[in-house]
């Protein structure tokens, strides 16, 4: 058994408390909130002691593992802080607000041998599990590009801005997909509400494979989109979030090049002796057994402390997508220009 603790007794620290508590292979030990009466009120419901301070769930030895569930600029610190201390960490995204407190955490924790997991939690959800075996099996063929749009009206946030919140979600997708490293980026968007903290963002990655991606994020949306569809050479598939009976549907359409006579309709002109023919092809919509994701990554985090062996959402990954966050915000604010990743391990 692994004794565990929350840190952020908030919106999103209350589905953790849940799934903490319900996990079999772990004691749901205490809940640390700076705002004690949230801690209160939470550890009463899921039994788990409160705390004011980080300090009372660090000096306690029931207690090997820790979430993070504060808001995004405490991240880092955080996260160094309870590496340090010899206990296990799973940070809620984004993994940190740059790429140097995500080193830090990543390599500390190295120097420690404990896990330092980060909360990408679309990783455990079925349908990117299953895009991802299409990739890994070959069925997709080569991934050529991909695209996600994950907008809504709401929850905005002023700790940091659309795509620092919402784009860890697209960017660790298209990480586990893509078996290629990010290599440069560009990003541009716009900033209405509040200063300085961007509402929509419209980024782009390109990988050493020669594929690309694109993500559209925002908050200021009419409609609620969760969506990504990946390209293939071979086939493509469109993942949506939102649909309760159409998560995933696999198209097995694609484009072939057809070689043509001299002459022969379909040659686009006489410098090319090949054209292409788009062949549309059925529509798969594969049965899935939706579980709850969170449940899964807790899980995931549990094992990891106990066997020391890697969780899905490994800290390399967090690293990976903290990398491409921050180059990505440099392009946002040079207007999109474009901007190397520098860490892509
Ligand atoms: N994985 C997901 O799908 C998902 C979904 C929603 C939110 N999140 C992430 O969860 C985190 C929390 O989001 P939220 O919506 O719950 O925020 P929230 O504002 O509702 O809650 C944050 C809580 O942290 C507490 N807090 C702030 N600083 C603290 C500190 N230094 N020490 C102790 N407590 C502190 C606040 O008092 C508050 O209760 C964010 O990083 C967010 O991105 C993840």
């Amino acid at each position: 058994m692994v004794g565990t603790a929350l840190i952020g007794a908030g919106y999103w620290g209350a589905n953790l408390a849940r799934n903490l508590a319900g996990n079999q292979r772990s004691t749901f030990e205490a809940i640390v909130d700076s705002d004690l009466e949230a801690a209160k009120a939470l550890g009463e419901r899921f039994g788990a002691r409160p705390c004011a301070t980080v300090e009372e769930i660090l000096n306690d030895p029931a207690i090997q593992a820790v979430v993070v569930a504060t808001p995004a600029a405490t991240h880092g610190k955080l996260g160094l802080q309870i590496v340090s201390s010899g206990r296990h960490v799973m940070i809620e995204k984004p993994f940190a607000t740059n790429l140097a407190d995500a080193k830090a955490i990543v390599e500390e924790a190295v120097r420690q041998g404990v896990v330092a997991m980060p909360g990408h939690t679309f990783l455990y959800s079925e349908p990117v599990r299953f895009l991802r075996q299409l990739v890994q099996s070959g069925e997709l063929g080569d991934p050529l590009y991909a695209y996600s749009q994950r907008l809504n009206l709401g929850r905005i946030r002023s700790d940091c801005d659309a795509m620092w919140n919402l784009a860890p979600h697209d960017l660790s997708i298209f990480d586990h997909l893509f078996d290629s490293p990010a290599v440069s980026v560009t990003a541009s968007g716009g900033t209405f509400l509040q200063p300085s903290l961007a509402d929509v963002v419209f980024g782009k990655l390109d990988y050493a494979s020669g594929a690309v991606s694109h993500f559209h994020v925002s908050w200021l949306d009419p409609r609620k989109i969760r969506s990504v569809v990946v390209v293939g050479s071979e086939k493509m598939v469109v993942y949506d979030d939102v649909s309760s009976d159409r998560k995933v549907e696999i198209y097995e359409s694609r484009a072939i090049a057809e070689v043509v006579k001299d002459g022969s309709e379909g040659a686009f002109d006489g410098a090319f002796d090949h054209a292409w023919q788009t062949r549309p092809g059925s529509i798969q919509i594969p049965r899935l057994t939706l579980e709850e994701p969170l449940s899964r990554e807790i899980d995931d985090f549990v094992g990891a402390c106990l066997n020391g062996n890697e969780p899905v959402a490994t800290g390399l990954s967090g690293l990976r997508v903290a990398s491409q966050l921050e180059a990505l915000a440099s392009s946002l604010e040079t207007d999109g220009s474009t901007v190397e990743v520098l860490d892509h391990a």
